[in-house]
């Protein structure tokens, strides 16, 4: 097979942070963590943002808050996500958090449909209240005073009958916002069901700053189609790349018209262990009052809600549920992988073209 013609992923410039590689991993509370990021980014990833981190948690010092914005050596371009709906606690925790020198954008979370967070006004409630929102932008993008750029993610409204982007986003433009994440589904559905790509092909053509496509983008194809459907200048993916970092390789492989690499059995053990040892790391950072169960078991922890999706591939993946339980040793728990590892893939994972790749319209 020849090279596709996909349509360009171009450089991207928000404020002043340009990104290389305008692909980005989505934030997902529970899963990317600094962890999986950085083994994200190692893999071909062009950006991410932290998972969402609650302000006024921040603001007081709450010492859990504090480690969603842990880091990994050479996460760039990174976001850090906050959350909330107070104006004014909003902008002091931006302020605070541009001024760590750690992040290169702070984004603010408009989108999480958790009922507890979006029923007091925080998250995806900010949709309903357009002009609180803009303040939180204008009152950020003031208490951040240049050193980095602020960015909204939201999503294309409410529900069905209140598809609001165009004036959510408008008004963030307006009130400084650098660039918008917009994800295609209405705050009800959470995150079930298709993602309106003529919606988002709609607000960007109605933007001057960025706009960064998501939602529906499954396999790595599905972002040029989703570039070349909506005009959008990058592309954020989030439950793909769950149990696959690879999904980065592959869609930088598809860009280059090179040979497409799906993770070899080895590969996926290896990376395993590496998320492990990091989750290690990043455990160790914390203190014992947070971690009841100490490092080792806190980091397998973490780790399983990953397993199933790097082993899922495999012929033996029933052998995880049955082994898995509650309170593992490491080394328990790294055997039970190799078990699993060891039955082979359901697919051979041989270098070749992928048959799912077809070319962009
Ligand atoms: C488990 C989970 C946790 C999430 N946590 C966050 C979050 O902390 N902040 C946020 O902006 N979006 C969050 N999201 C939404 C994702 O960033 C993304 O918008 C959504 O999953 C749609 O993209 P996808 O179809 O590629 O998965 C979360 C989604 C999932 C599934």
């Amino acid at each position: 097979m020849g090279r596709m013609n996909y349509p360009a992923l171009a450089p991207l410039q928000i404020g002043p942070l340009r990104v290389e590689w305008p692909v980005f991993l989505a934030p997902m509370a529970g899963y990317t963590d600094a962890a999986f990021r950085s083994l994200c980014f190692g893999l071909g990833c062009g950006g991410a943002v932290t998972e969402m981190v609650n302000a006024y948690g921040y603001v007081i010092g709450h010492d859990r808050t504090e480690h969603y914005l842990d880091t990994w050596e050479g996460e760039h371009p990174l976001g850090a996500q906050i959350y909330g709906s107070d104006p004014g606690m909003m902008a002091e925790a931006a302020r605070q958090i541009s001024m760590l020198g750690q992040f290169d954008f702070i984004d603010i979370n408009a989108g999480c449909p958790m009922p507890k967070i979006r029923n007091r006004g925080d998250g995806a409630g900010l949709i309903r209240t357009p002009e609180k929102l803009h303040e939180i932008v204008r009152q950020c993008v003031a208490a951040v005073e240049g050193r980095v750029p602020v960015t909204l993610k939201t999503r294309v409204g409410w529900d069905a009958d209140t598809l609001n982007a165009l004036e959510l986003t408008a008004g963030a433009e307006e009130a400084g916002a650098a660039a918008i994440f917009l994800h295609g589904r209405v705050a009800v559905v959470k995150h079930a069901g298709p993602s309106d790509w003529g919606l988002i092909g709609e607000v960007k053509r109605a933007r001057r700053i960025p706009v960064i496509g998501n939602g529906g983008v499954k396999r790595p194809v599905d972002a040029f189609h989703m570039v070349a459907e909506t005009g959008v200048d990058g592309v954020m993916v989030g439950r793909a790349t769950l149990g696959n970092p690879w999904w980065f390789r592959e869609l930088r492989e598809l860009a280059a018209g090179t040979t497409v690499h799906k993770p070899r059995p080895d590969e996926i053990r290896a990376v395993i262990r590496e998320h492990l040892a990091r989750e290690e790391n990043l455990m160790a950072r914390r203190g014992p009052k947070e971690l009841k169960l100490g490092v080792e078991l806190t980091a397998c922890l973490v780790l399983r809600a990953h397993l199933v999706r790097y082993l899922r591939g495999f012929r033996g993946i029933r052998l995880l549920a049955v082994h898995l339980e509650e309170r593992q040793t490491k080394a328990e728990l790294l055997s039970r992988i190799d078990e699993v590892i060891a039955t082979g893939l359901k697919t051979d994972p041989l270098p070749g073209p992928d048959p799912a790749a077809t070319p962009a319209e």
